[in-house]
């Protein structure tokens, strides 16, 4: 019997990671970012200058690019590089996400790490864009975060720091933009609110509030980890 799965999918920069690592936080449950593993891949596309699905797969099984558990996340690793979050976040791995996630080949394989990994969980919080339906689709409770997308850049912007003029606000919800139409418009699991989703507009709320109302729906659900549950 697999443990409890809180699926969270939404937009590009609606907040699900950091809600997602919140609520794991608060319910001793691991995080999951199924983005991370697609940023992975592309980071070994664009350095290894390959896409191809067969030789991205053949790169990243030669660099063990994988999941480890560092606390309540499971931290993406690629071997050689120390700062991975930095790596996958870049620019051009940003610009190339989206293509790259749409292969299904390249699904498979980071549906597969997912799969085999929540077997050996007290209970996971997955944050994606098709984890309610398509990777866990009898998720026991399943979120969709929105939010304007004048909201998400600036948010995204605040990120990284710095001052943010208003040519820079509207690049950034334009770049944003082309995403989510690429992740919704793409023939395999497109991005798409569950029918059976509870749904989070987080334009106007703050985040301890929706790190809370989804540890309350998970409340309402009986969701706790089960007892003797091991971590990996
Ligand atoms: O954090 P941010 O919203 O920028 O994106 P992310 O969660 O890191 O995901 C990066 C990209 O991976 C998305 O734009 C999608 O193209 C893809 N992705 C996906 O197709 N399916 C998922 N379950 C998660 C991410």
């Amino acid at each position: 019997m697999r443990a409890p799965v809180i699926a969270i999918d939404g937009p590009a920069a609606s907040g699900k990671s950091s809600t997602a690592a919140a609520v794991a936080r608060a319910l001793g449950f691991v995080h999951i970012d199924s983005g991370s593993l697609y940023r992975a891949l592309t980071w070994v596309s664009v350095t290894r200058r390959v896409d191809d699905p067969t030789e991205i797969l053949a790169g990243a099984g030669a660099l063990h690019v994988g999941l480890r558990l560092e606390g309540t996340l499971l931290q993406v690793e690629i071997d050689g590089v120390d700062d991975v979050d930095l790596a996958i976040r870049t620019t051009a791995v940003t610009a190339n996400v989206s293509a790259i996630a749409a292969m299904p080949p390249l699904r498979d394989w980071v549906n597969a790490r997912i799969r085999e990994v929540i077997e050996r969980l007290p209970g996971a919080v997955i944050d994606g864009r098709d984890i309610g339906t398509v990777v866990v689709p009898d998720a026991e409770l399943k979120v969709f975060l929105t939010a304007t997308p004048a909201a998400r850049a600036e948010r995204r912007l605040a990120q990284r720091g710095g001052r943010v003029d208003p040519a820079q606000l509207a690049a950034e919800t334009a770049t944003l933009a082309e995403r989510d139409r690429q992740d919704a418009g793409r023939a395999t699991a497109p991005l798409q609110q569950p029918a059976d989703a509870v749904v989070l507009d987080t334009t106007t709320l703050g985040f301890a509030d929706q790190v809370a109302r989804i540890v309350a729906f998970a409340a309402e659900r009986g969701l706790q980890p089960p007892s003797g549950a091991d971590i990996l």
